[in-house]
C-alpha cells in the first residue's frame, strides 16, 4: 500500500520499489516522511498492529498511542536520530504488543532523504521468557532463602543437640567416676573408714603425669584409673589387712594376690584399660623385684609405676594399723632412696618437683586422712 508524498519530488514509483522491498521483510517496517506522516506499513507491521494499512497511512505513530511515550515522540520529532529501542506497538482494546523498534535515516545525498525507514521486531517470545526467567529467578531466590534459613535452623538444632550430648556425656562421665569412686571406697572400707586415700591417689597420679608432659587427658585417665589400684583387696582376708604385726610367709603370699585379683574384677572395657594395668602393675619395681610379674624398667606400664611411687608414699605418710604415719619429710627421703630400685628415675625427679613446688603438699591438705589407720598394702 503506498501513497505517493506530494510533498516529495521523489517520484512514486521510487517509493513503490521501496515499498515492494519492505514488503519483502520478515519484520515490521514503515515508510515514514520528514513530518513523521507514514507513507506505507509493510503487511508484517500491519499483522503487528492489528490494523489494516489504510487505517495507518497519512497518519504519525503517536497518534496511536494513547499518552505517547518517549520512544516515539523521539522518532517523530528527530528525524536524524539513530534509534534503537525497546518499545511496545499499542493494539486495539488497550493491548501492548513488545517491540524492538529502530530506525536510521537514508544518506542526506539519497533520493529518500525525506524518508525514513523504521522496523519494528516483535519481541513477545523473548519478554515473556525474561518474565519466565524472572519469575525463575524470583523462585531459585526464596528458595535459596528458604534453605539457607532451614541450614540456618538446622546449624541452631544442631548446636543445641551438642550442648546436649555434653551435657549428658558429664553427666555419664560424672556418675562413672561416683560408681569408680564408690567401688574403691567399698574396697577400702574394709580398713578404712575413709576415701581420702583413693582421692589423694587420683590427684598425685594426675599431678605426677602432667609434671612428666603427658597430655590432660592422659593424665586424668591415669588419675582416675588409680583409685581402682586396690580393688584386688576385697579378696583378701581382714585378718590378714588389718594384721598390726608382720606377715607369715602363707599371708603374705595371700597378700600378694591382689594385683592378679584386681585386674581379674575390672571390666574389658576400653574405659578401664589403664585402671587393669595399674592393679596389676603398681606392686612391680623398677628393677624387677617386684610382684606379681617381676616385671623391670620401662616394661611397667608408666601409669602404674607412677601408683607404686604415689601409693609407697601415701603408705608411709599415713597411718596404717601396723605403724605411725611418717613425717612428710622423710617420706620423701625414702622415695629419693627407692631411685632406681623401687622407682623410675625420672618419675622420682618429677616427684621432687611437686614437692619443691608445694604442689604434693597441697594435696596432701586438700585429702586429708580421719583418724582411721589403713590397712597393710604390701
Ligand atoms: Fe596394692
Amino acid at each position: 500500500m503506498v501513497e505517493t508524498n506530494p510533498k516529495t519530488a521523489v517520484p512514486a514509483e521510487v517509493v513503490a520499489h521501496v515499498a515492494d522491498l519492505l514488503d519483502a521483510l520478515q519484520c515490521g517496517a514503515l515508510l515514514l516522511d520528514r513530518a513523521g506522516h507514514i507513507v506505507h506499513a509493510n503487511p508484517r507491521l500491519c499483522e503487528m498492529l492489528e490494523r489494516p494499512a489504510q487505517a495507518l497511512v497519512g497518519h504519525t505513530l503517536p497518534e496511536f498511542y494513547p499518552a505517547a511515550g518517549d520512544a516515539t515522540q523521539h522518532f517523530i520529532h528527530d528525524f536524524s536520530a539513530v534509534r534503537e529501542t525497546e518499545y511496545f506497538l499499542p493494539l486495539p482494546e488497550g493491548r501492548r504488543r513488545p517491540v524492538l523498534i529502530a530506525g536510521r535515516p537514508p544518506r542526506s545525498d539519497s533520493p529518500l532523504a525525506d524518508y525514513r525507514v523504521v522496523t519494528v521486531i516483535d519481541i513477545t517470545r523473548l519478554k515473556d521468557a525474561e518474565q519466565s526467567c524472572r519469575e525463575q529467578y524470583r523462585q531459585v531466590a526464596n528458595l535459596s532463602d528458604t534453605v539457607l534459613q532451614q541450614a540456618l535452623d538446622l546449624k541452631h538444632h544442631s548446636k543445641f543437640l551438642e550442648k546436649r550430648v555434653r551435657q549428658r556425656t558429664r553427666e555419664l562421665a560424672e556418675a562413672n567416676m561416683e560408681a569408680i569412686y564408690m567401688l574403691a571406697v567399698a574396697c577400702e572400707a574394709k580398713d578404712m573408714d575413709t576415701g581420702a586415700h583413693v582421692l589423694r591417689m587420683r590427684a598425685y597420679a594426675t599431678a605426677l603425669a602432667r609434671t612428666l608432659g603427658r597430655p590432660e587427658e592422659e593424665a586424668e585417665r591415669i588419675g582416675y584409673s588409680a583409685i581402682l589400684h586396690d580393688v584386688g583387696k576385697m579378696q583378701v582376708p581382714d585378718e590378714i589387712l588389718k594384721k598390726p604385726g608382720p606377715l607369715t610367709p602363707a599371708e603374705r603370699r595371700q597378700m600378694e594376690v591382689h594385683p592378679v585379683a584386681g585386674e581379674r574384677i575390672l571390666s574389658r572395657k576400653p574405659f578401664f584399660d589403664v585402671a587393669r594395668q595399674i592393679a596389676r602393675h603398681h606392686h612391680e619395681n623398677w628393677d624387677g623385684t617386684g610382684y606379681p610379674d617381676r616385671l623391670a624398667g620401662a616394661a611397667i606400664a608408666l601409669p602404674a609405676r607412677i601408683v607404686r611411687l604415689a601409693d609407697v608414699f601415701d603408705a608411709l605418710a599415713s597411718q596404717r594399723v601396723y605403724k605411725p604415719p611418717w613425717p612428710p619429710a622423710e617420706a620423701v627421703q625414702a622415695i629419693n632412696a627407692g631411685v632406681g630400685r623401687l622407682f623410675d628415675p625420672q618419675l622420682v625427679a618429677a616427684f621432687l618437683r611437686l614437692v619443691d613446688s608445694g604442689e604434693w603438699s597441697a594435696i596432701r591438705g586438700q585429702h586429708a586422712d580421719a583418724d582411721a589407720a589403713g590397712s597393710r598394702d604390701a
